[in-house]
């Protein structure tokens, strides 16, 4: 169960979302809990949660270890620092920063090489899902941004499914539209890979009191949550459906 904070608390605030939120979950074995966090908030995430069951990511790197890439992070950064996880690919990076089945390919690998576990993410816009092209889409970002990956390098991601037209409307898919995108996905990753244990996580509108439908489709194996994952009552509420 992971959460995704997008651009969203101060260090102060990550203090107080800890404080709240450890005690909370700190009987959880059933679920792995990771917290995707802004950059300047992962010190503070990463001190909070040490010996505790929560890990912590990223929301972003850049390919290279090192260099002139002004306002960029790497992976041996994030690693260094702590950092279990990195989400690669999401769809606010794809629509507002230029993100690429090509560019997710090469975060994907380089944060593999730095030794994190990535969650990549996939999921149609509103206009594809009517046309009818969800797998297309589907079968394209796979063919781009994660069949390039080498067997070994393919056991250390998660993907995540987020329709984009779910994403912070208050629009969920349906639990069985949910299902059937992750079938497909699970059945793309069994062409090139060992695919049964991939972890498929469904992303759009998790909330308390839908969480447990869409967990209870097989191959819905966990939840990437942005706006409930913001109060701390409310992830644990999803955490613990
Ligand atoms: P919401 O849960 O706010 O819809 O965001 C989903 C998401 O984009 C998680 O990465």
């Amino acid at each position: 169960m992971a959460a995704n904070w997008k651009m969203f608390k101060t260090p102060a605030e990550t203090t107080a979302f800890f404080n709240d939120f450890l005690p909370l979950v700190n009987d959880v074995t059933a679920a792995e809990i990771a917290i995707c966090a802004p950059f300047v908030d992962l010190p503070t995430a990463i001190a909070a949660t040490a010996g505790s069951n929560v890990t912590i990511g990223g929301q972003n790197l850049y390919w290279a270890k090192e260099g002139a890439f002004t306002g960029e992070i790497s992976g041996p950064m994030l690693k260094a620092i702590g950092c279990t996880w990195v989400i690669v690919g999401h769809s606010e990076r794809r629509q507002y920063f230029g993100e690429t089945d090509e560019t997710v390919l090469r975060r994907t690998k380089a944060a593999i090489e730095a030794g994190l576990k990535v969650i990549v993410c996939v999921g149609e816009v509103l206009a594809e899902r009517e046309a009818g092209q969800t797998e297309a889409v589907l079968a394209k970002q796979f063919e781009g941004g994660i069949a390039g990956l080498t067997p070994e390098e393919f056991a250390q991601i998660v993907i995540a499914y987020e329709p984009v037209w779910a994403i912070g409307t208050g629009k969920t898919a349906t639990p069985e539209m949910a299902a059937d995108a992750h079938k497909a996905i699970r059945a793309l990753a069994a062409t090139k890979f060992d695919a049964a244990s991939v972890r498929i996580l469904y992303g759009g509108s998790v909330k308390p009191d839908n969480v447990a439908s869409l967990m209870a489709q097989e191959d819905i194996d966990g939840a990437l949550v942005g706006g409930a994952s913001l109060d701390p009552v409310s992830f644990s509420k999803v955490v613990k459906f």
